[in-house]
């Protein structure tokens, strides 16, 4: 620092110590600011130095300012010298970041002379995320049902066998306990588990409300396949439950018609298949025609013209009992979908696991 450095001379140095000599003090260092801002050096180095020379934290210029004249200032000048004080580094601020902004602008145009910058080049793209496909099917499935009145609800994927089986009239050692292949939590048959299907959701859903229920359930569903091109022991479903007053065998067709019309297109047909669920009966199995051929057979539907969607049926009597709904008086129908078989058939996806791998290639195709 210069030898006529401003803040080596303490407050008292003032003499007569009035405002207006503050003032006079203060405007002496702003103007050697300026005047050393102005002719100060431009390479980096130096640049740093004397930024750091002023604002400094220990032994800048604002700082010795700060510990030689305001702390020390008599009570009568000490609003002076802090609005001074303050001024003055604003001051600073200004033209030092001012400068700066001089420095690199500069330094930019320099490395483009000197060739090392090429400003034709297009800027750097930051690439935006995508929905999953599963998410996305997810959407498309909500949308569709949405439109005729269901409304979206979600359940614990940590259950009991009393919500995944018992109350879907599904008792100890009936044989449909052991297709589920279940996760057990604490390995005991009688604690919790990982629920195999998102149906615990229409008990849950029917203890709690009063008819007329209309409820779609997204969720993740748990079992212990090995898996292999199609199979996980994690996969995504979405169950559907209507119960009302009066609901019929007609209604159940026509919503599912209304909903493979809705996500295959206009010229989807549908079929349902005799099957079999402790917790509905009817139970169905509803077939599409082959989104791929249209019906007249190909590889996809291996030549049978008709694709496999989901399961359903009407509500088994049985299961109101358990939510203390009257059998006699209601009735109703309920489906559970699986999302990812859906969305691999829609979109033409082959393999299971690209679903769950995360690579960007794969996701990328879905934007
Ligand atoms: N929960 C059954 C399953 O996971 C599907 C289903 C739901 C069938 C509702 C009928 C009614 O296989």
């Amino acid at each position: 620092m210069a030898t006529n450095d401003p803040t080596t001379q303490t407050l008292a140095q003032l003499g007569d110590g009035t405002p207006e000599k503050v003032v006079a003090r203060f405007d002496g260092v702003r103007h050697e600011f300026d005047e050393r801002a102005a002719g100060a050096s431009s390479d980096p180095e130096t640049w740093k130095s004397f930024v750091v020379q002023w604002t400094g934290r220990k032994s800048g210029v604002l700082s010795q300012i700060t510990d030689n004249w305001l702390k020390p200032a008599p009570p009568e000048l000490k609003k002076a010298v802090g609005q001074e004080l303050n001024k003055l580094k604003a001051h600073v601020e200004a033209v030092l970041e001012e400068k700066c902004k001089q420095i690199e602008a500069g330094a930019e145009q320099a490395a483009a002379a000197r060739g090392q910058i090429d400003l034709s080049l297009p800027g750097v793209e930051h690439a935006i995320g995508t929905r999953h496909l599963i998410y996305q099917t997810y959407q498309e499935l909500e949308r569709i049902f949405l439109s005729i009145g269901f409304s979206v609800v979600e359940g614990p994927e940590i259950e009991t066998p009393y919500y995944n089986f018992e109350a879907l009239n599904i008792p100890e050692h009936h044989p449909a306990r052991d297709n589920m292949d279940t996760f057990y939590i604490h390995g005991a048959r009688g604690g919790h588990l990982l629920r195999t299907h998102t149906s615990p959701m229409q008990i849950r859903t029917m203890e709690k409300e009063k008819p007329p229920v209309r409820i779609i359930v997204p969720g993740k569903v748990y079992r212990r396949d090995n898996p292999d091109s199609t199979h996980g022991y994690m996969f995504h479903q979405i169950e559907g439950l209507a119960v009302d007053a009066d609901i019929t065998f007609c209604d159940f067709k026509g919503t599912v018609e209304y909903f493979v019309r809705e996500f295959l297109g206009p010229k989807a047909k549908t079929r349902l298949r005799p099957s079999y669920f402790p917790f509905t009966e009817p139970s169905a199995e509803v077939d599409a025609t082959c989104h791929v051929c249209g019906g007249s057979g190909c590889r996809v539907c291996k030549f049978s013209g008709w694709i496999e969607l989901f399961g359903a049926g009407m509500v088994d009597p049985a299961v109101y009992g358990f939510v203390k709904y009257d059998p006699e008086k209601l009735s109703g129908f309920a489906f559970g979908m699986g999302v990812d078989r859906l969305a691999m058939m829609k979109y033409g996806v082959t393999e299971l696991p690209v679903l769950t791998q995360n690579d960007v290639r794969f996701l990328r195709q879905f934007p």
